[in-house]
């Protein structure tokens, strides 16, 4: 599979407002144009294409010798399935899961982890992204898949859903909660989620403990167009909406194998060190958050 197959399909996703803000355009032109070789390459392993970092130890006998002239494939392929072990320990966190659920993944991407969520719980499964291109990609690769009937992308504001409130048995945020106001944000996965429902997130956030926003997370920024928040702007808007925190865990030692080979391969974007430095200085973190909504 590669994303050669995958030709862009027009008129295939809903046509709704998606951007509301000069900002939010600039978010949906960036994801539009956004064809990076590491996140396409890595998606072409088997068709789950994530936009979101890895974790867990690297398999160095998966990898083979440096001179093995299949040593790049073989590089793509571990940090593939880094990738989906990420998306693999967000979903663990979304608890039971009726078949008859729904699931929203806000800020969806081109779908990868929406396609493992319906894997695990064959329930229906909601996307929102701002990106035309990323919606039309996810919409035609569950199509591919014959998954089309449970499993949709749509371009919309994520502050903004358009399911009814108490209606998501879950929802996440998969690296894309560095792109809205918090508290906006909280608030609104508050109002979709029904009671005892789990909301989870996986992030970069900068460390209190650190003191403000060190130059590597400034420097992360500016390449993402991105707002980082710290991890008690996450715990206090929670708190504010109705979220009680069930599970805050660092994986941030769990994320450096995957930066330490990502900075090896032919992949690299530049942004490398930025997150290798401000990982190994404390002054920003890899985090999973699950909460309950009460
Ligand atoms: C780094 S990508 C993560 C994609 C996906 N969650 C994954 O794990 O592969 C960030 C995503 O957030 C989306 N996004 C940013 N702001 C958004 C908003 N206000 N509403 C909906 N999606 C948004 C972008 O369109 C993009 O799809």
């Amino acid at each position: 599979m590669t994303t050669m197959d995958i030709t862009p399909a027009t008129g295939t996703t809903p046509a709704i407002p998606g951007p509301a803000t000069p900002y939010q355009d600039d978010i949906a032109r960036y994801w539009d144009q956004e064809a990076r070789p590491v996140n396409l390459k890595l998606g072409d392993v088997d068709g789950l294409y994530h936009h979101h970092y890895g974790i867990g130890d690297v398999d160095q006998a998966a990898l083979g010798d440096p001179g093995d002239s299949e040593r790049e494939k073989k590089v793509i392929a571990e940090l593939h399935r880094l990738e989906s072990a990420q998306a693999d320990v967000l979903l663990n966190h979304l608890g039971h899961v009726p078949r008859d659920g729904m699931l929203v993944d806000a800020g969806c991407g081109r779908g990868g982890s929406m396609v493992m969520a319906h894997q695990r719980f064959g329930c229906r499964v909601e996307g929102l992204t701002l990106s035309a291109k990323q919606a039309d990609f996810a919409n035609q690769r569950v199509r591919q898949l014959g998954i089309d009937s449970h499993v949709r992308s749509q371009v919309r504001n994520m502050l903004d859903m358009p399911f009814e409130t108490g209606s998501a048995a879950g929802s996440w945020n998969n690296e894309s909660s560095m792109y809205v106001d918090l508290d906006d944000l909280m608030a609104e996965h508050s109002r979709v989620l029904s009671v005892g429902g789990r909301y989870v997130t996986i992030t970069g956030c900068w460390n209190p403990v650190y003191g403000q926003p060190s130059k590597w997370v400034s420097q992360i920024n500016a390449h993402f167009e991105c707002n980082i928040h710290s991890r008690r702007e996450y715990l206090r808007a929670m708190a504010d909406n109705r979220l009680v925190p069930q599970a805050v865990i660092d994986l941030t030692p769990d994320t450096l194998p995957y930066w330490e080979l990502r900075a090896t391969s032919s992949l690299v974007t530049g942004i490398e060190e930025a997150f290798l430095e401000s990982y190994k200085d404390g002054s920003f973190q890899y985090l999973l958050i699950a909460a309950d909504r009460v």
